[in-house]
């Protein structure tokens, strides 16, 4: 966002400071971008900005402006609803071919889909799973403690718990899960280490494989039904019989990619607040049964999807003063909304017992997350197993710590920790 000269001066940052950006491409505004959000919440809340790559939207930064977008009919998910009729077929290119799932839809057939899925994803299936959460996350630790006294949480222990659950819950083998995420990385264009140019150029081999892969799990499910959610959503499918091929595996695709790296990013996010707030370490140490208030607050101070999926109004509409023409880009900023000073005391402070939490970090209204639960279930785990097993632990010496370059995500790169004693004292392999 380039902000105008004239706004120089009144910033409330400071007179003479400059004007913060966003900037998405700027990582400074991506290790820290609360207070370039805090600026805009006060001067220019909804506001007209821009990707990196050029591409415009408007950035919504207050809660309530947030909540009446998400529960507003008017702002729909379908781009074609939008499009001019001519260009409706290039608004479903390549890259979308997996874009037939509920976050692009709307009701009705939003509603049946979810319903389908709902059906499968049951929240006695996410309970199902605690104990295995619970064996990952203890084996995980295992191996740490047989070997070392330090641990990358992101690479070591964040990554492969998440992967492992959603895998294991679609019934996707074990071997072929680093494949999964290497197709779904390309595709949704999560990984910083890739480039433009070089996801381009693997975008048609990944989604190739993907395709190819799906259609041969489906067919093995279909002559040999398991107990997994692919087998529960071919299942649905067969009841329903509107639900075409193209809408199973997108759902399959969806569920795959927005069920780990969120996940990721909560437990990392999480983990790092802990330490950089040892009095709110020190109090969930001494009472785990804060946990459950704990998470909420890790999801609304560092939440894992700082920007909401896309919405697009289908007419010219005014939100709090400012109008959004028609079919433009509307980006819900979480991040933003989560630190509010008009619905949160201290929003820049993490309280492990903040009450009345109602964060954004999962969406709100009818595309609300589908996974929370189970996402908030695997970051219990991780976070109690962690603390049960090594009560105490800092960041490693010399650690610069570089949240990854995404505008969409906040997660971190690394986050190597040492196991300590309690006072501070590396532990003795
Ligand atoms: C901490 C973890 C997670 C966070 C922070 C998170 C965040 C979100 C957010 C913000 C949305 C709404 C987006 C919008 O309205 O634009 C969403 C939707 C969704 N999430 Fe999650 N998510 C998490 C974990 C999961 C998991 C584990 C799964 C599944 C395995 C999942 C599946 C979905 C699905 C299917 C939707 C689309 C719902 C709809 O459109 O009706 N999420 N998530």
């Amino acid at each position: 966002m380039e902000t105008n000269n004239e706004e120089k001066g009144k910033c409330p940052f400071g007179k003479d400071v400059q004007v913060p950006k966003v900037d998405f491409t700027n990582p400074e505004f991506i290790q820290n971008p609360f207070p370039v959000y805090a600026y805009m919440r006060e001067r220019s809340p909804i506001k007209k900005v821009s990707f990196g790559n050029g591409q415009a939207f408007w950035m919504v930064t207050k809660y309530e402006d947030a909540i009446q977008i998400f529960r507003n009919p008017i702002f729909v998910k379908d781009i074609r609803k939008v499009t001019p009729q001519e260009g409706k077929e290039s608004a479903m290119n390549s890259s979308m071919l997996f874009s037939h799932h509920l976050l692009n839809m709307d009701p009705p057939e939003h509603t049946k889909m979810k319903r389908l899925i709902q059906k499968a994803f049951t929240p006695k299936l996410v309970e199902k799973m605690r104990p295995q959460i619970q064996k990952m996350a203890n084996d995980l630790i295992d191996v740490k403690v047989a070997t070392a006294n330090s641990m990358d949480i992101i690479s070591e222990y964040a990554l492969p718990l998440p992967i492992s659950i959603i895998s294991e819950l679609l019934g996707i083998p074990s071997k072929d899960k680093e494949l999964f995420r290497r197709w779904a990385n390309i595709i949704l264009n999560i990984d910083s280490n890739v480039s433009a140019e070089e996801r381009m150029a693997l975008i048609p081999s990944a989604i190739q494989g993907f395709t190819e892969y799906l259609h041969q799990i489906l067919d093995e499910r279909r002559k040999q039904p398991k107990e997994d959610l692919i087998t529960a959503l071919l299942q649905a499918q067969e009841e329903d019989e509107n639900l075409n091929e193209q809408e199973l595996l997108s759902t399959i695709f969806l569920l795959f990619a927005a069920g780990y790296e969120t996940s990721v990013n909560l437990i990392g996010n999480g983990i790092l607040l802990l330490i950089e707030n040892p009095s709110q370490l020190d109090k969930l140490r001494q009472n785990p049964t804060l946990i459950h208030s704990a998470i909420e607050e890790m999801l609304r101070k560092d939440p894992p999807v700082l920007l909401a999926s896309e919405r697009y109004p289908i007419e010219d509409t005014e939100i709090n003063g400012t109008l959004i023409p028609k079919g433009e880009l509307v980006l819900i900023c979480i991040g933003s909304a989560n630190h509010d000073e008009c619905k949160f005391m201290e929003p820049d402070k993490f309280d492990i017992e903040r009450k009345d939490n109602k964060h954004l970090s999962f969406g709100s209204g009818i595309h609300f997350c589908t996974g929370a639960s189970l996402g908030k279930v695997e970051a219990e785990i991780a976070i109690c197993t962690l603390l049960e097993r090594f009560p105490h632990f800092s960041l490693a010496e010399n650690t610069v710590l570089k949240f990854k370059m995404n505008s969409i995500m906040r997660g971190l790169e690394k986050l190597p920790i040492v196991f300590t004693t309690a006072d501070h004292s590396v532990l003795e392999v």
